[in-house]
């Protein structure tokens, strides 16, 4: 049950008088500069949007995948923070933007007064979330894999120039409907996609992403839960 991977430690959590509510984390000054930052380095290299949009869906799937699937409260409140930073390392570089944004994370948290365990929950929610080598031992980074590699929606493409889009840029563009359902009874949860064929084939959805779904079955999986992959009304698994 969802209740047994709490730590013994976060059973404390609830007596925190001021905890560190998403609303303070998105309006700090560091953070916004950060996650604005992240997203025009990226920008400025062709990749796909990694802005507030990207940050704030994130944060909001994860929270909602925990809330269903009845987690602690402030697991899901985590789940959120840790979705909305995920990908502030993007401003050092690309690479390792997980580990060096994990801990970017700490001081701006520590800062705004969130207890170390809560932290130390996060840090490993965000260094954990990139598949070259990133895997679940936690449900708040559990959340957040599964959030973060369901993003994909033709408003991520930055680039304003179809003729010049790379097969990431056809295939974001060519998904008109990403949605993550949980469905807490079954056990499952599915991610369904709508994809555009006029502009990818489904072939070429597994051809870069297929390293991200074996990714966020590990972490379904993680959550006792069963992975389902829907494209165009058609189940993968
Ligand atoms: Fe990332
Ligand atoms: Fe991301």
């Amino acid at each position: 049950m969802a209740e047994e991977l709490i730590p013994a430690n976060l059973a404390m959590l609830a007596e925190i008088a001021e905890p560190v509510t998403i609303d303070k984390v998105r309006s700090d000054p560091e953070v916004i500069a950060f996650v604005r930052q992240s997203n025009e380095s990226l920008r400025a290299l062709g990749y796909t949007e990694h802005g507030q949009r990207h940050a704030g869906l994130v944060g909001h799937i994860a929270e909602n995948i925990l809330g269903r699937l009845g987690y602690d409260e402030r697991f899901c409140q985590l789940a959120h923070i840790a979705g909305y930073i995920h990908d502030i390392g993007n401003l050092i570089h690309r690479e390792h933007h997980a580990q060096s944004g994990a801990l970017m994370a700490w001081p701006i948290l520590a800062r705004l007064g969130m207890p170390y365990s809560e932290i130390a929950l996060v840090m490993n929610a965000i260094g954990n979330h990139e598949e070259e080598r990133g895997t679940a031992t936690n449900p708040i980074a559990a959340a957040v894999i599964i959030a973060d590699k369901a993003d994909v929606h033709r408003s991520r493409v930055q680039n304003p120039d179809k003729s010049q889009f790379d097969i990431h840029d056809r295939v974001n563009y060519a998904a008109t409907r990403s949605f993550v359902r949980v469905q807490a009874e079954d056990k499952v949860i599915a991610l369904e996609l709508e994809i555009d064929t006029n502009f990818a084939q489904v072939i070429e959805y597994f051809e870069i992403f297929l390293s991200r779904m074996t990714m966020v079955r590990q972490a379904v999986g993680f959550l006792e839960c069963e992975f389902r992959l829907i494209i165009n009304e058609v189940r993968f698994s």
